[in-house]
């Protein structure tokens, strides 16, 4: 039997609980594939940082690296800055294994109620390819002045060749394997005029490598626009760092609730573990009332098993998800039911 080594970063908030159940549904799943997933909870969280002053210890990168693939909740907690922790954990993640994919699917499923009036099930069906590792999320500037009437802050973006031209490749590769064959790349060069209009013209010569793909070039607003006006007519979509965040949490909501929203953050070349998570942060809103949808966290486990190469487990898991979702029932509140968190998976654990 195929075993993986698999870290857990449970994180803060709703994120130990979503991930609890997404590690009940994988187990059950990864099965299918005859594969055991041997979990490695690590406690790197808000609580870990009050008691030791750092969210990861010094060893902490050295241990990641020694795992098959990175299933995590969501850090961020009121108490302390995110400053410190999202910037402690997660960003430094992405960039430390150059997960510089940022695969997060938007789909409408059977069963699921849009906020856009007419959405057929099956209407909205779109991965959105978000740069990762630079973009207007580089940890690049600084602050003068502080505290005096004059202070000052900069914030400096940066845009690479070879960062937007890979980003745009697993773009156009995903695209090739759907039937729309189809990709939008979201700019913003009419008023970013360095870095935008070098994605732009980084996205024009990736498009040339495959005449084979429909391409379409939207700016920022109008894309936001798109997206609620016209959400069928995206296929594959491409974006930047911060353009790609905010994309897909309007995706997530036009498919009827953050709670169903999953990202996989990718190396592809596979030199360093990959990240999974849902889109959702930890929610401190409802935290520990056991009503968070883990929905998301399970379909992230599926893009997990995905990258594990165990295609029928992940097929399970998309299918138990779906068949639970097109019942109707049980329903976390995002869904406007009344179920708990662990009810979803137990409906999810009997269509597996
Ligand atoms: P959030 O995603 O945590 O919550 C936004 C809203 O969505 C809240 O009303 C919340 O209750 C709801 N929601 C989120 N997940 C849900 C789920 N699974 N089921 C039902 N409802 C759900 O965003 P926020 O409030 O802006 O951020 C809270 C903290 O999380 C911040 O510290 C932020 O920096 C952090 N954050 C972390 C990540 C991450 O670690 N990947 C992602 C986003 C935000
Ligand atoms: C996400 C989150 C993070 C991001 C935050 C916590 C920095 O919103 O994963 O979508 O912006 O990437
Ligand atoms: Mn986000």
């Amino acid at each position: 039997m195929a075993a993986f080594r698999i870290a857990v970063i449970g994180g803060d908030g709703i994120g130990p609980e979503v991930i609890d159940q997404a590690i009940r549904a994988a187990d059950a799943a990864g099965k299918r594939d005859g594969a055991e997933l041997r979990w490695n909870r690590l406690p790197w969280s808000s609580a870990y940082y009050q008691q030791h002053g750092v969210m990861v210890p010094a060893d902490g990168w050295d241990t990641l690296e020694q795992h098959d693939a990175i299933l995590f909740g969501a850090v961020g907690t009121p108490d302390i800055p995110d400053q410190i922790t999202v910037q402690g954990l997660l960003l430094p993640m992405r960039r430390r294994f150059d997960q510089y994919v940022n695969l997060r699917p938007a789909y409408l499923f059977d069963g699921v109620q849009s906020p856009l009036r007419d959405a057929k099930a099956g209407s909205i069906d779109m991965l959105v390819y978000r740069e990762n590792t630079e973009g207007e999320y580089a940890p690049i500037g600084g602050r003068l002045y502080v505290g005096l009437p004059d202070e000052l802050a900069t914030q400096t973006a940066i845009f690479t060749r070879r960062g937007c031209e890979r980003i745009m490749r697993a773009a156009f590769e995903a695209a090739r394997t759907r039937p729309r064959r189809k990709v939008t790349s979201v700019s913003k060069a009419n008023a970013l005029v360095y870095g935008m209009t070098l994605w732009d013209e980084c996205f024009q010569r990736v498009a040339a490598e495959y005449p084979d793909v429909q391409t379409q070039s939207l700016l920022i607003d109008a894309a936001a626009m798109d997206f609620v006006r016209k959400p069928e007519t995206f296929d594959v979509v491409v974006a930047s760092n911060l353009f790609g965040d905010i994309l897909t949490d309007l995706g997530a909501m036009i498919t009827g609730s953050v709670g169903l929203a999953a990202s996989a953050n990718i190396n592809p070349e596979r030199k360093h573990p990959s990240m999974f998570e849902p889109v959702h942060g930890s929610a401190p809103d409802i935290a520990g009332k056991q009503i968070a949808n883990p929905l998301a966290a399970i379909l992230s486990a599926a893009l997990l098993l995905d990258h594990l190469k165990l295609p029928k487990a992940a097929a399970a898991l998309r299918q138990a998800v779906a068949a639970v979702l097109k019942a109707g029932q049980p329903r976390t509140p995002d869904l406007g039911g009344t179920a708990k968190t662990a009810d979803m998976t137990d409906a999810v654990l009997a269509h597996l």
